[in-house]
């Protein structure tokens, strides 16, 4: 599956990128989301997103790269989002966010940065349905694949067992990668910069014909 990631479309004529890749067999569409103190970066929040869910019907896959995700996930969810992910990372209560995604009929994550020792998804395994793997350093679009983390990907995809959590890889997916990622274990694979340079439709169809 593919998940085209929302920060590499043109913000001038978001609505326009949106239905392109919906109409291009796009997955989900993947909505990052900043707020310059987990990363140095920002993006926007749910009353911008709450705008956008009336152009698509595709799920709002939402990556939450925020200090206090605790705050605003309901917030998120009452904006349109289906999926969320937040970092394994936060000082948050990992345990009552994921009950808060859950109570609001969103269906839970967690996100694991480059640094990150996998063993640290270990103990929310029973409780999360994606395991998004970053494969670059979280908050900019554009940045090349970190090697390492194939490895990763095949050593999550080994905690996993037969849980039903789907891995979801982050980061660096390109004409060059993707094949290596789908075959280290990837179930959904985001792309920014790789599907929205050019022709999202030509580029969505060559990244699928590449990993099938
Ligand atoms: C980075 C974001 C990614 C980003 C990926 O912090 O989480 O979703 O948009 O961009 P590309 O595909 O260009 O690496
Ligand atoms: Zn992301």
């Amino acid at each position: 599956m593919f998940a085209p990631s929302m920060l590499s479309a043109d913000f001038s004529a978001l609505g326009r990128d949106l239905q392109t890749i919906e109409k291009a067999g796009a997955d989900w569409l993947h909505v990052d989301i900043m707020d310059g103190h987990f990363v140095p970066n920002i993006t926007f929040g749910p009353d911008q997103l709450k705008n956008l869910r009336g152009c698509v019907e595709i799920p709002f896959d939402v990556h939450l790269m925020i200090d206090d995700p605790k705050t605003y996930i309901p917030r998120f969810i009452g904006a349109g989002a289906d999926f969320i992910t937040f970092h394994v990372e936060t000082a948050c209560d990992i345990g009552e966010c994921l009950d808060l995604i859950e109570e609001g009929g969103a269906v839970p994550g967690l996100v694991i940065s480059p640094d990150t020792d996998p063993s640290a998804l270990a103990p929310w395994l029973d409780r999360v349905r994606i395991i998004l793997v970053m494969s670059v350093y979280p908050g900019f679009g554009g940045q090349s694949y970190i090697p390492a983390s194939s490895d990763k990907i095949r050593k999550i995809r080994e905690m996993i067992g037969d849980r039903d959590i789907l891995i979801e890889v982050d980061g660096g997916v390109n004409f060059k990668t993707a094949r290596e990622i789908r075959d280290a274990g990837a179930d959904v694979l985001v792309s920014g910069s790789c599907v929205f340079g050019g022709d999202p439709d030509e580029n969505l169809k060559k990244l699928r014909e590449l990993t099938a």
